[in-house]
């Protein structure tokens, strides 16, 4: 069992600098800044069933201000949060049509959904934060849209914040997966998950399979029905968990292997998830646990990014099954 459990995120950040020469100091700040600001979300989160009960959404709070919809009251808190770290000179957010660019001084950019699975919120599911950080390429002053469309492999740091039954912190700088869980009697976020390593193969298939007859890919078709049946050596059938939440639903799988799909289908031509917000992220995440990232055609931190709302299929999970659905999809496409 590793020694470090336990030791408050803010600790873990410093000695991994030391461990880690060139490793920038700045990143002490932005991670700080980022938990803080997930803990006001998760504040907000816990009392979401309260909101209706107690008619304090009736649109007008105490200080006269309109309450708004927790996407949007996380994105505002998350945007504060980034902006007040002094690190960030571009932010992107799936809830913001564009780009907020600064010249600022600040060395780094963030792309961000400050609420994912929202869906979720009504019925005390699982839902969660996501965060990608680039360095600034642009050499201007003022940051550039294109310091936000840069491949995912040049991530400098991604993370998750997971709003579950309990509320942790996942965030890789490249250098292995680290899991925090809030403790609240101590208020802070203490190593529990010393590092993340995804399972080479998993059991268990997670996709939302009422779109299976619109699927784009045949080969999908057919690697989901080869899950299904029955042999001892690759132990099928797998299960299948989908909570319809990312973080909640990648989380899983980084825990227990197995593999998360959202793919093309007929109605979305480039699948549901965000390039920037999701896709990336996640993918840094699952390929630094020793996983992959794939849209079925291409390794997902590769692609060069055209716009900040762009969609790509995804495909993730324990290497052994993200490999074979591939093989499916090159098996069946002409
Ligand atoms: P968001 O709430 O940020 O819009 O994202 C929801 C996403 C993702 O979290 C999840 O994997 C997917 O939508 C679920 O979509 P379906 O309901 O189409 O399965
Ligand atoms: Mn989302
Ligand atoms: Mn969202």
């Amino acid at each position: 069992m590793s020694e470090r459990l336990g030791m408050p995120l803010s600790r873990f950040i410093l000695e991994e600098q030391k461990r880690h020469p060139g490793a920038r100091g700045e990143f002490s700040i932005i991670m700080e800044q980022i938990a803080i600001a997930s803990q006001v979300i998760a504040s907000h989160v816990r009392k979401a069933g309260l909101v209706d009960i107690l008619g304090f959404t009736g649109k007008i709070n105490i200080q006269g201000e309109k309450v708004q919809k927790l996407d949007e009251l996380a994105n505002r808190i998350f945007l504060e949060a980034v902006k007040s770290s002094g690190r960030f000179c571009a932010m992107a957010s799936e809830e913001m049509n564009e780009a907020v660019l600064m010249a600022n001084g600040g060395q780094y950019v963030i792309a961000f959904d400050p609420l994912d699975g929202s869906s979720n919120i009504d019925v005390n599911v699982s839902i969660g934060t996501i965060f990608s950080i680039h360095k600034k390429v642009s050499q201007g002053e003022m940051a550039t849209v294109e310091d936000l469309l840069q491949p995912g492999y040049k991530q400098v740091a991604a993370g998750y914040i997971i709003y579950g039954s309990s509320t942790m912190f996942v965030y890789s700088t490249g250098h292995g997966v680290y899991g925090f869980t809030f403790d609240p009697s101590v208020g802070t976020y203490l190593l529990s998950h010393d590092p993340i390593k995804i399972p080479e193969k998993g059991k268990i298939y997670s996709v939302n399979e009422a779109n299976a007859k619109r699927w784009v890919e045949e080969g999908l078709r057919k690697y989901v029905e080869w899950l299904k049946e029955k042999d001892e050596v690759t132990k099928r059938p797998y299960t299948s968990r989908y909570v319809g939440c990312m973080v909640a639903d990648v989380h899983r799988t980084l825990l227990k292997g197995g593999i998360f799909m959202y793919p093309a289908d007929e109605k979305n031509r480039n699948g549901k998830l965000r390039l920037l917000y999701e896709a990336n992220p996640m993918g840094f995440l699952v390929e630094q646990a020793g996983g992959m990232a794939s849209t079925g055609r291409q390794r997902i931190l590769e692609i060069q990014p055209e716009s900040l709302h762009q969609r790509v299929p995804v495909i993730l999970g324990s290497p052994y099954d993200v490999e074979k659905a591939v093989e499916f999809i090159e098996k069946y496409s002409d």
